[in-house]
């Protein structure tokens, strides 16, 4: 099956959606999925993008429209030991179109765009228990650094952000 991959653009945004909804599906977290098209919109297409996407689309034959079915979501971070990192956030190819190389031309692509930035290095967080995938970036060189390294994933929700913040006044 031939495929393009391309930009992210304002009008694939419900696509966007729908995909990051199936990879919460798949990862049995698909009611904390509480963003809607309008946040992905304004968050990705305004003047400073908070995230960028990649989108792979095939095409059956020419009088059809082209088919979104897979899709990557990056940002750039920085780390101060050495630099410029891709972060990939989030990475998604529809059931029926897995194992035919589109995730791996993501990669690819990816990889391309980290050398042209002068990126040190991509990183990404896996649910432990999605064996399939931390196989998939194993066998591609990456390293697992909660393993490795110990490192742990914390987070500060928004009621503790709150109690943190600078209190509204009355
Ligand atoms: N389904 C999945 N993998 C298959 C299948 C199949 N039906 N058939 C064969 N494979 C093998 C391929 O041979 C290939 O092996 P390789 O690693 O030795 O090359 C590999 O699995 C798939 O390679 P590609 O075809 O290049 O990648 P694909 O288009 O399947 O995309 C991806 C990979 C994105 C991980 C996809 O499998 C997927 O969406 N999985 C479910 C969601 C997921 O786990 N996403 C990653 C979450 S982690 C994150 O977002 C940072």
């Amino acid at each position: 099956m031939d495929y393009k991959l391309r930009k992210a653009e304002p009008k694939d945004v419900s696509d966007i959606l729908r995909l990051v909804k199936e990879l919460a599906k798949y990862e049995e977290m698909e009611s904390q999925v509480t963003l809607t098209e309008k946040d992905l919109l304004e968050d990705g297409f305004g003047e400073t993008p908070f995230y960028h996407c990649i989108i792979a689309e095939t095409q059956e034959n020419s009088s059809e429209d082209p088919k979104v079915v897979g899709f990557a979501m990056y940002y750039f971070t920085y780390d101060p030991w050495v630099g410029k990192q891709l972060y990939l956030e989030e990475f998604y190819v529809m059931d029926n179109c897995r194992g035919l190389g589109i995730g791996s031309g993501i990669l690819r692509h990816l990889s391309d765009l980290a050398m042209k930035t002068r990126c040190t290095g991509m990183m990404f967080v896996v649910a432990e228990n999605n064996k399939p995938s931390v196989q998939f970036y194993k066998r591609r060189g990456a390293e697992d650094l909660s393993q490795e390294e110990g490192w742990r994933l914390f987070r500060f929700d928004k009621d503790s952000l709150v109690k943190m913040a600078t209190p509204a006044e009355e």
